[in-house]
């Protein structure tokens, strides 16, 4: 089994969702020893963007790139190339601003390939990377669910992953990480109850 593992967390040591994927994924590997990590700080570096260079650099055919452009692709090549690889992805995924992280986006845009991990057919478009299964450790420092925005983030990336054809997704929440010391401890204590049966 190879597992994806992907923070998107600014905040380092302090990250929520960075102390639950860890644990996510060390429950992943207690249960199967053998599975091969990967693993993404997206939150270390912004590189990568998908903007117009970037863009550029993938459409222009390999041996009429130039060196800027070549690295450009070739980072883009490999952030695919983990994501199709990968068996389980564990997904870091705070609320910022009401939306993912903008380093989890650009991952996002660079996995969202027409071609390679979907395609667009008569019927509608279909999702080229099922067979995978993916993780998310959803976290917001006020209390969504139920509220007109709702999780938002969260929903987002379901449909994304859904549009690629993964429909094997489970969320661990903890929400209201922000409202005191209190709520954060017991948000944190339920989420790691919950990891444990979705990581089993
Ligand atoms: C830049 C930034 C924007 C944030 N925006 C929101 C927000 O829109 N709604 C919310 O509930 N919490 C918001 N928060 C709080 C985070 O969701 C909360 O700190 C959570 O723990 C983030 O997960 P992390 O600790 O893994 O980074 C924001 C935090 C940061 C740093």
């Amino acid at each position: 089994m190879n597992i994806l593992h992907i923070d998107s967390s600014i905040l380092g040591d302090a990250s929520a969702s960075r102390s639950l994927t860890r644990d996510i994924v060390a429950t992943l590997v207690r249960n199967r020893p053998d599975a091969v990590l990967a693993y993404r700080d997206l939150g270390a570096s912004v590189s990568g963007h998908f903007d117009a260079a970037m863009l550029a650099a993938r459409s222009t055919p390999p041996e009429l790139r130039t060196a800027e452009a070549q690295a450009l692709a070739g980072h883009a090549e490999t952030v695919m190339a983990e994501f199709l690889a990968a068996d389980t992805i564990v997904i870091g995924a705070p609320m910022y601003n009401f939306g993912l992280p903008s380093q989890l986006k650009t991952w996002i845009d660079l996995i969202t390939v027409a071609g390679q991990t979907f395609r667009y057919t008569e019927s509608g478009p279909q999702g080229l990377a099922g067979n995978k299964r993916v993780i998310i450790a959803a976290t917001a420092g006020g209390k969504h669910a139920g509220q007109p925005g709702g999780a938002a983030h969260v929903d987002y990336l379901k449909y994304l992953l859904g549009f690629l054809g993964i429909k094997d997704i489970e969320v661990v929440t903890a929400e209201g990480l922000a409202i005191g010391p209190e709520q954060r401890e017991a948000a944190l204590a339920a989420a790691r109850e919950t990891l444990e049966a979705v990581a089993a």
